[in-house]
């Protein structure tokens, strides 16, 4: 097992207050069923961003939380990377709002985009960064305003995501603690399963586009469903033969929290029981690449990660993308 370079300090998360729950898809005339959602997905609620609440200012509170946790100031960042699929503008990134949001004067400022995966790629690039010696304090946050970019008149889409954020400070690992490996993939020929056709530098914004809406998330649910399983089922075999370790090594798993059932087979193919499975998508939906950090959170503040406690992370996402990492905290 190769030695840790670069070790959590501090996390912190930022959801919106406003919840909408599976009944109350009704009032705006979405046909569906509060039985369907929970049957087919494991969703019960999730965060709308409402009232200004926007993916930068998700981002900083999370961000905030995250630094005070590990007791550093805004100054003493070098890096502030970002992964969303939801920025607030398309330039610049959502990264340098948050950089002016934060008072971070002294960092680069980056977005990242890898979907679901994304946070995961943000922590694997500052570890890389931190092990190169050009950062030695990083922020990675993982912040979506999912509610921004789903079609609100396709049931088979809208009522499974959720908005949110969540962030990690990295250091320089000081003990034998911190990142045992990582795991990056991706296959850009699967990017018409899931992906918003319209409203980018080609097909640019246009009549058509808003009356075929097209600027909205399109997703083949049963394909996506498929790969996600195998995909991220083989992205927790990587990791663990990386770090030299076995499903029984893992005190934790915390998979992206898009469905129950996706969720439910990565634990099974990583012959890790469900009672090790972290699982929030019952009160958050899927919060897309904020999904592993507002976890990786709150077991922090349940008292499930605790010194000592390897956890391993597994995500999937739009690209396809997938990605995973074990961390000895
Ligand atoms: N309420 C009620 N009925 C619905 C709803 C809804 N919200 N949405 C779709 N239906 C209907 C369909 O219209 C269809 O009806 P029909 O048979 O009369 O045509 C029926 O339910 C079955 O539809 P399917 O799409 O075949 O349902 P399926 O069992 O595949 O479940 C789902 C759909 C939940 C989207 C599933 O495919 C899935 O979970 N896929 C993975 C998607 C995912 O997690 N994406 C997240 C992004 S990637 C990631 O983060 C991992």
């Amino acid at each position: 097992m190769r030695r840790p370079v670069a070790a959590v300090v501090g996390t912190g998360r930022g959801v919106p207050e406003t919840v909408m729950t599976n009944h109350d898809f009704a009032a705006i005339g979405i046909e569906t069923s509060h039985d369907w959602i929970v049957e087919r997905s494991g969703i019960h609620e999730r965060r709308i961003a409402k009232n200004g609440v926007t993916t930068c200012s998700m981002a900083a509170e999370a961000g905030r939380k995250a630094m005070a946790r590990a007791d550093v100031h805004p100054g003493q960042l070098d890096t502030i990377i970002l992964s969303t699929a939801t920025p607030d503008r398309l330039l610049p990134s959502t990264a340098v709002d948050v950089q002016a949001e934060l008072g971070a004067d002294r960092a680069a400022a980056f977005d990242i985009g890898a979907a679901c995966s994304g946070w995961l790629y943000g922590m694997t690039v500052a570890e890389g960064m931190i092990m190169s010696g050009s950062a030695e304090t990083i922020l990675v946050v993982g912040s979506e305003k999912m509610s921004a970019i789903v079609d609100w008149k396709d049931r088979a889409t809208c009522v499974l995501f959720g908005d949110g954020a969540g962030a990690a400070v990295l250091q320089r690992a000081k003990t034998g603690k911190g990142i045992l490996s990582t795991f990056l993939r991706s296959d850009g020929k699967l990017a018409e399963l899931l992906y918003r056709p319209g409203g980018g530098a080609t097909n640019q914004f246009s009549q058509s586009v808003l009356d075929d809406r097209s600027h909205y998330v399109r997703m083949a649910g049963r394909e996506v469903f498929k790969h996600a399983v195998r995909s991220m089922s083989e992205a927790a075999t990587r990791a663990l033969d990386a770090a030299r370790l076995t499903g029984d090594d893992i005190d934790l798993l915390i998979p992206h929290q898009a469905n129950i059932r996706i969720i439910e087979a990565t634990a099974k193919h990583s012959s890790i029981p469900m009672e090790k499975v972290y699982v929030n998508v019952d009160r958050f939906g899927n919060t897309s690449s904020a999904s592993i950090p507002i976890a990786i959170d709150e077991a922090l503040e349940k008292g499930l990660i605790r010194e000592g406690t390897t956890v391993l992370l597994v995500a999937f996402g739009a690209g396809f993308t997938w990605a995973s990492m074990i961390i000895r905290f």
